[in-house]
């Protein structure tokens, strides 16, 4: 598989905002920003004072845009000017443009763009797949976590759920058995290759950027793999409810399509972060 550059990855995401708003649009998207933010829900902060969120890679905003409407301030960051002009469409559309940030930068560069202790919620939804060192990246997240009730959410595809994709989806056995140990999958909304998790591997991350685990989560357990002849559109609150309830299980979120952690700030920022 080629190598992908940097530039090739923000390019992807220039070209490909149109194909992802489209693809939130559709049962599978939704399914994902649904089960996400129902999890997040569960965790965020008591709202003493104005709480201010971070969304990194914020895509089109989907997520972002929903706390904001909880009367969140959320500061929105991706590399990608479309994936912006959406989000900022989409702020405006909520009536919720006062609230929001929106902020063009590379979330490699996190320590020059954000201060310390600034954010009580920061989501990494889907952009550690894409990033040289995501460790780095969730080091500098944690540091900016404001105290110790402030979460960070972390979505990330995982392992496992390729290799049933590759069975179940695609008949592929080959790749399903390729996929048991490996570390890239194949994207296939707009190319290129995504960084594969495991729970174990995000775990070790999340450790090392003194982070404390609250809580493990599976997103789309096995709505990919539903026969044709359930209704995603009109089976949808169903599905929804019963993929609530299979990933707060370990058994079934160990094969979910997305792995979902949410953690709090392990200790007290030190001069060097660790
Ligand atoms: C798969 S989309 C996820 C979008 C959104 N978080 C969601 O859950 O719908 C990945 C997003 O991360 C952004 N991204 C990828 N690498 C980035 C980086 N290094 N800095 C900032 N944004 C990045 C992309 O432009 C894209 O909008």
């Amino acid at each position: 598989m080629k190598e992908m550059t940097a530039n090739d990855d923000f390019e992807r995401f220039r070209t490909g905002a149109a194909k992802y708003a489209a693809y939130l649009e559709t049962p599978e998207g939704r399914l994902r920003l649904d089960l996400a933010f129902a999890n997040l829900q569960d965790f965020l902060p008591q709202a003493t004072r104005s709480l201010h969120a971070l969304d990194l890679g914020c895509g089109t905003g989907a997520i972002a845009v929903r706390l904001a409407r909880l009367g969140l301030h959320v500061t929105l960051l991706d590399a990608s000017v479309p994936m912006l002009d959406f989000a900022e469409r989409a702020g405006r559309e909520a009536g919720v443009t006062e609230r929001i940030a929106l902020k063009h930068g590379d979330a490699t560069q996190f320590a020059n763009l954000f201060h310390a202790e600034s954010f009580d919620v920061i989501l990494c939804h889907n952009i550690l797949e894409y990033v040289d060192d995501p460790c780095a990246v969730l080091c500098s997240a944690a540091r900016a976590l404001r105290d110790p009730s402030s979460i960070i959410s972390v979505l990330v595809r995982n392992q496992a759920g390729e290799v049933l994709k590759a069975a179940i989806q695609d008949g592929d056995l080959a790749a399903a058995e390729h996929n048991l140990t490996a570390e890239w999958g194949d994207e296939s909304l707009y190319g290129g290759r995504v960084r594969l998790f495991t729970a174990e591997s995000l775990q070790a991350m999340l450790l090392e950027s003194s982070l404390a685990v609250a809580a493990e989560r599976g997103v789309r357990v096995l709505s990919d793999y539903l026969p044709p002849r359930v209704s995603r559109n009109d089976e949808y609150e169903r599905i929804l409810e019963l993929e609530r309830k299979l990933g707060r299980r370990p058994e079934f979120a160990a094969v979910a399509r997305y792995t979902h952690f949410l953690a709090h700030r392990a200790g007290p920022v030190t001069k060097d972060g660790a």
